[in-house]
């Protein structure tokens, strides 16, 4: 597998390009299934886990041609050939379970792995269900599959969501397009990729109002149509690298930004004593002289602070001038990343979903393992601020869902390349 070294000391300056949303275009492009006219994506992100979806959906009968390097998608799904989604995708990412809504939708019945993914928590698939069964779907898991059925297809009802769950607002979105009657989403999440996906549903010809908020109304339709969609800009691999000047030094323009996207996260950089403002290409990031301010953050459903932010901003924590508090309310196992902070010298101690983060001048570089998929970015973060060279091994998570990663730091100054491994 391969490794990254990175090597401390570089101050960062110049401009990067923030690709489209990975956790946008994973819930887009299942919506082809929703429909037999081709959706076409612009604004695609280069990853694994693309590669990954593509791979599902033809496993389902849809063809995916990629075009422009992997930029644009151009998918049809004018039949769906098999209603089955395997084991041996689905067990490589979690998102795989988003076809469950739209085959069950399209077809009246489908039946799909449990999933795997990131280590960060059971992360169970129950509210999914919940919502299919409340449109009318009958659910049986047998042998680590889920059986959906809708015979004479799914109805529209009231789904009220006990808790925000992002992949579970986009199944039933999804599927409700298709239903029959009103269904009305309770407690829906409110993510910029919600309100994407609704977008790209709207201009198939779905009828949808109220995303954005936590009240999502759609009124089925007994088709839906083409469409051509730019997936929105990707808010965490553009809070990633709003991090990095912040780290190592320097003044860096994130190219495609908006401050809407990370409100509360730029709210928690100008506590640190960060320079943030919008441009008309982005947004441009710099550090006032000396160490950044220590910070408390709590993570919650937007529009709170992202979860998927959270180990990124304590790998800049690590150094800051103080204490600073870390509270992780979305997913139970989400410190993985502290214990290898710590052999980088970093102090931190967790209990249970609290890490507290006392600065210190500097990290040292060191092995390290990268364990998810934020985890690993947050490593070569704190690399960047270290004292000599850090090796983060097993990066086979953080293809995922950065692309290019190593050329992207390294045109900002930063000392870093990838050893290959078998
Ligand atoms: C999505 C993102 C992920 C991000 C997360 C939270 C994608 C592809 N992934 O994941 O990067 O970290 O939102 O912002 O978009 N839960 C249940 N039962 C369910 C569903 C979820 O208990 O049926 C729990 C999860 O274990 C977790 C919490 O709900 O504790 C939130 O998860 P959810 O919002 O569903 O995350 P994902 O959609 O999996």
């Amino acid at each position: 597998m391969d490794s990254i070294i990175v090597t401390g000391g570089s101050e960062l300056n110049g401009d990067i390009p923030i690709a489209g949303a990975k956790n946008a275009c994973l819930t887009l492009m299942p919506a082809t299934l929703l429909s037999e006219d081709p959706l076409t994506l612009t604004n695609a992100p280069r990853l694994s886990d693309i590669k990954t979806m593509t791979t599902l959906l033809e496993s389902l009968g849809t063809e995916v041609t990629s075009m422009q390097d992997g930029q644009v998608l151009a998918m049809s799904s004018h039949k769906l050939t098999n209603l089955t989604a395997d084991y041996d995708i689905v067990r490589k990412m979690r998102a795989s379970i988003l076809v469950l809504g739209p085959m069950l939708a399209r077809e009246g019945q489908a039946v799909v792995s449990l999933p795997g993914g990131c280590a960060i928590g059971a992360r169970p698939v129950d509210l999914h269900l919940k919502a299919m069964e409340a449109m009318g779907a009958e659910i049986e898991l047998k042998d680590g599959y889920v059986h959906a059925k809708a015979s004479g297809g799914l109805k529209g009802g009231t789904v009220e969501f006990p808790f925000v769950s992002v992949g579970a607002t986009e199944n039933a979105l999804m599927a409700a397009t298709l239903a029959k009657g009103t269904t009305v989403l309770k407690n829906a999440a409110r993510e910029p990729e919600i309100v994407d996906l609704a977008h790209c549903l709207q201009a198939m010809g779905a009828q949808i109002d109220g995303e954005g908020t936590s009240t999502i109304t759609v009124q089925g339709v007994d088709r839906l149509g083409g469409a051509t969609h730019r997936v929105v800009t990707d808010r965490i691999e553009l809070g990633t690298y709003m991090l990095a000047p912040l780290i190592a030094g320097g003044s860096v323009e994130c190219l495609g930004g908006t401050i809407d996207l990370v409100a509360a996260f730029c709210e928690k950089l100008d506590a640190v004593g960060a320079r943030v403002e919008q441009t008309d290409r982005g947004i441009r990031v710099s550090r006032a002289n000396g160490r950044v301010a220590a910070i408390d953050v709590t993570t919650e459903p937007f529009p709170g602070f992202p979860t998927d932010l959270q180990a990124q901003m304590m790998a800049m924590l690590c150094t800051a001038n103080g204490t600073s508090v870390l509270e992780e309310k979305i997913f139970e196992n989400r410190f993985m990343h502290a214990p290898e902070l710590i052999r980088m010298g970093a102090q931190i101690d967790v209990h249970g979903g609290t890490a507290t983060v006392t600065g210190v001048e500097r990290l040292k570089g060191a092995p390290v393992m990268a364990t998810d998929l934020r985890a690993s970015v947050s490593l070569i973060l704190a690399g960047m601020a270290a004292e000599g060279e850090t090796r983060v091994n097993r990066v086979y998570h953080l293809d995922r869902g950065y692309e290019r990663v190593e050329e992207k730091l390294s045109n900002l100054g930063a000392t870093i390349e990838r050893i290959k491994g078998e």
